[in-house]
């Protein structure tokens, strides 16, 4: 099994944006994360960000003909994307969505989600270790 980890806009950024928010954790620390995580559960797991909505939708795309579950963080677009939704929209197999924050517990903007309706599953507020516990449960339902 291949797993999709694809976070979204400003995600590269984490390690120095809003530390209160989002903790001191790195892009690259959390792509190892979620990488070894995948090593210890036998499975291949892919970590990948843009900033670019387009691209986003092409991953989404290319995950959905591939039938690999997705993990997802699309950081703003969560909360305003018709386009990012109807990509994963195609997904076949889960969807994850994901935020390192409560986003329950801040701004009124970020409590609507145009992804919630259409995933498998939400993790929200747990910080980076909402990663690997979404692999792990991946892993666990191969479908
Ligand atoms: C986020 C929450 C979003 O509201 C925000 O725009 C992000 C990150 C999170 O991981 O907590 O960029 O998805």
């Amino acid at each position: 099994m291949k797993v999709f980890v694809f976070n979204g806009p400003n995600l590269g950024r984490l390690g120095k944006r809003e530390p209160s928010v989002y903790g001191s954790t790195t892009h690259d620390d959390l792509a190892a994360l979620c990488v070894q995580t995948g090593e210890e559960l036998g499975v291949e797991v892919e970590v990948r960000q843009t900033d670019h909505e387009g691209e986003m939708v092409g991953w989404l795309h290319e995950a959905a003909d591939g039938g690999h579950p997705v993990v997802l963080n699309a950081g703003a677009w969560t909360h305003y994307s018709i386009a990012v939704r109807d990509a994963a929209a195609q997904l076949s197999a889960p969807l994850i969505e994901l935020h390192i924050s409560n986003v329950h517990k801040r701004e009124a903007f970020r409590h609507h989600s145009v992804l919630s309706d259409i995933a498998t599953a939400v993790i929200a507020g747990l910080g980076v270790d909402g990663y690997p516990l979404a692999l792990r449960w991946l892993a666990a339902h191969p479908g």
